[in-house]
């Protein structure tokens, strides 16, 4: 089990590298001059790169992981439910990034760079949430 575990957790610190970076990407992109084609174009590749080729593949293996951990060994408990909630926060917010990718991806952000400070935050709430109910089970 210890190994399963392991491999959660590196697959979840995985999952938020993508989650704390992307909206930072998307806070410059936001405030580049639409004349800068050079850097625009830059930040398509870093923004697809990230989300498709670490992001994406971090959210699906801490998922596995932690469903063969919570119904491999029997886990249960107030605390699981709630994580699972806060779970299912995380892949809500990891899609919105994926529309938000998009968006971008076809010049048609309309959001400011300070609205996407504020969605920045979110991620932190969710990670504080996840692991002290992960580790703590407070219920
Ligand atoms: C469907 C998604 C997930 C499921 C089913 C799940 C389930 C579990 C289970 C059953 C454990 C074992 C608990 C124990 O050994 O005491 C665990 C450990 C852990 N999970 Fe998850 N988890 C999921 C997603 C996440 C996410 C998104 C985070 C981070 C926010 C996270 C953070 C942790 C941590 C830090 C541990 C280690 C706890 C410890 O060893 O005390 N998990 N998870």
């Amino acid at each position: 089990m210890l190994w399963v575990k392991s491999l959660h957790i590196i697959f979840m610190v995985t999952w938020f590298a993508g989650l704390f970076y992307l909206p930072r990407l998307f806070v410059y992109h936001a405030m580049t001059d639409p004349a800068d084609k050079t850097g625009i174009e830059r930040f398509k590749v870093m923004e697809r790169k990230l989300y498709f080729g670490i992001m994406t593949p971090g959210a699906v293996l801490t998922i596995v992981f932690g469903t063969w951990l919570w119904l491999g060994y029997g886990f249960s408990g107030g605390w699981l439910y709630v994580k699972l909630a806060v779970v299912a926060a995380l892949i809500i917010y990891h899609l919105w990034c994926g529309k938000l990718l998009n968006d971008f991806k076809g010049d048609r952000n309309t959001k400011s760079h300070v609205w996407f400070r504020w969605f920045n935050e979110v991620p932190t709430l969710l990670i504080f949430a996840g692991v002290i109910l992960a580790v703590v089970k407070p219920f």
